[in-house]
C-alpha cells in the first residue's frame, strides 16, 4: 500500500460498514498509508476489533456504532470526527446488505429494509457529510454501488434497483459536487469474497441457502478484499467517476450497454442457472 502512502497520509477518511469484509479492507489500506481512520458499523464490536487491530500498528483509527438508517446518528457521527480529526476528507459510504431471491419471493418489508439501507443510508451519508466538504472547498464522497447497479442482473431486483440507484446519485453529484471543489467517485465491485456472499449479517435470501450462494459467488471467481481495496484505493486518487474491480466485469459493462437486449439474455441465462441450484436436492 506504499504507493497511496503521499496522497493519503494525514487524510481523514469515515468508512461505513468498516468492520467486515471492503469496508475493513479500505480501512487497513487508508490506515497503512497514514490516514486517520474512522471505522463505521452496526457490528460495533467487530469495528473496535479491526480499530484496534490498526491502532496496534501505530495507525490512528476510530470505532463508531452507526446504524447508517439513522440520518441524525449520521450526521452526529460525521460532526464528531469534523470536531476531533478537523476536517473530513473521504467518506466511503460503503455499508450495504444483500437481500436476494425472485420479485414473487420478496415481501414489502424486503423492499424497505434494501432501500433504508443500501439507498436512504448513502443518501443519509451524504447529507452528512457533502456540507462541510462544500465548507471546506475539498473532500471525496465515494459510495460503494456495485457491477449490479451498472448491468442487468437476475434474482436480486431490490438489490440492484438500489445499486443502479447509488451510480446514479453518484453521477449527478459527482457533476454538481465539482464546482465546489468536491470529488465523487461510485466503486463497482464485481465480486469479492466477503460475508454478504453468503446474506452478509443483516441480509438474507428468500429462495437460496447459504451453501448455495457461496458456491454460486465461488463460481465467479471472487477477488480477496484487500485486492479489492488497493485496485479501488487507485482508481479513487485518479478520481475517476466509476470505477470497476475486478476489471473484467468492466466487459459486461459494455455488453450492456452495446445492447440491453443482450445482457437481458446472459442475466436469463444466469437465473436459470440460479433456478437449477435452488432446485437441486440439498447434498
Ligand atoms: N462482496 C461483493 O462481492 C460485493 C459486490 C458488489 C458490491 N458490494 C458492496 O460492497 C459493500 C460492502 O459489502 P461487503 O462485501 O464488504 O459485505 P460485508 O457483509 O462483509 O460488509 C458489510 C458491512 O456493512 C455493515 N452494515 C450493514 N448494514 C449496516 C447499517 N445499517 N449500518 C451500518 N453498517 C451496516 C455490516 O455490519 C458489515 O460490516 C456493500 O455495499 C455491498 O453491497 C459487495
Amino acid at each position: 500500500m506504499a504507493s497511496h502512502g503521499t496522497a493519503l497520509t494525514g487524510k481523514v477518511a469515515f468508512i461505513t460498514g468498516g468492520a467486515s469484509g471492503i469496508g475493513a479492507a479500505l480501512s487497513e489500506a487508508l490506515a497503512a498509508a497514514g490516514a486517520d481512520v474512522w471505522i463505521a458499523d452496526r457490528q460495533v464490536e467487530t469495528a473496535e476489533n479491526v480499530a484496534q487491530r490498526l491502532r496496534s500498528t501505530g495507525a490512528n483509527a476510530h470505532a463508531v456504532a452507526l446504524d447508517i438508517r439513522d440520518a441524525a446518528a449520521f450526521e452526529a457521527a460525521i460532526a464528531e470526527t469534523v470536531r476531533t480529526s478537523g476536517r473530513i476528507d473521504f467518506l466511503f459510504n460503503n455499508a450495504g446488505i444483500g437481500i436476494g431471491g425472485e420479485v414473487d419471493a420478496l415481501t414489502l418489508e424486503d423492499w424497505t429494509d434494501i432501500i433504508d439501507v443500501n439507498l436512504r443510508g448513502v443518501v443519509h451519508g451524504v447529507q452528512a457529510a457533502y456540507p462541510t466538504m462544500i465548507a471546506q472547498g475539498s473532500g471525496h464522497i465515494v459510495n460503494t454501488a456495485s457491477m449490479a447497479g451498472l448491468i442487468t442482473t437476475s434474482a436480486q431486483a431490490g438489490y440492484a434497483a438500489t445499486k443502479h440507484a447509488v451510480v446514479a446519485l453518484s453521477k449527478t453529484l459527482r457533476v454538481e459536487a465539482a464546482a465546489h471543489g468536491v470529488q465523487v467517485s461510485v466503486l463497482c465491485p464485481g465480486v469479492v469474497r466477503t460475508p454478504i456472499l453468503s446474506g452478509g449479517e443483516y441480509g438474507r435470501n428468500r429462495t437460496l441457502s447459504r451453501e448455495s450462494l457461496i458456491k454460486l459467488g465461488e463460481a465467479l471467481r471472487p477477488i480477496e478484499p484487500d485486492q479489492f481495496a488497493s485496485a479501488a484505493l487507485r482508481g479513487v486518487l485518479r478520481n475517476q467517476a466509476i470505477i470497476v474491480v475486478p476489471r473484467w466485469w468492466k466487459a459486461l459493462w459494455y455488453l450492456e450497454r452495446l445492447s440491453p437486449t443482450l445482457s437481458m439474455k446472459t442475466a436469463a441465462v444466469a437465473l436459470k442457472r440460479t433456478r437449477d441450484v435452488a432446485s437441486a436436492p440439498l447434498q
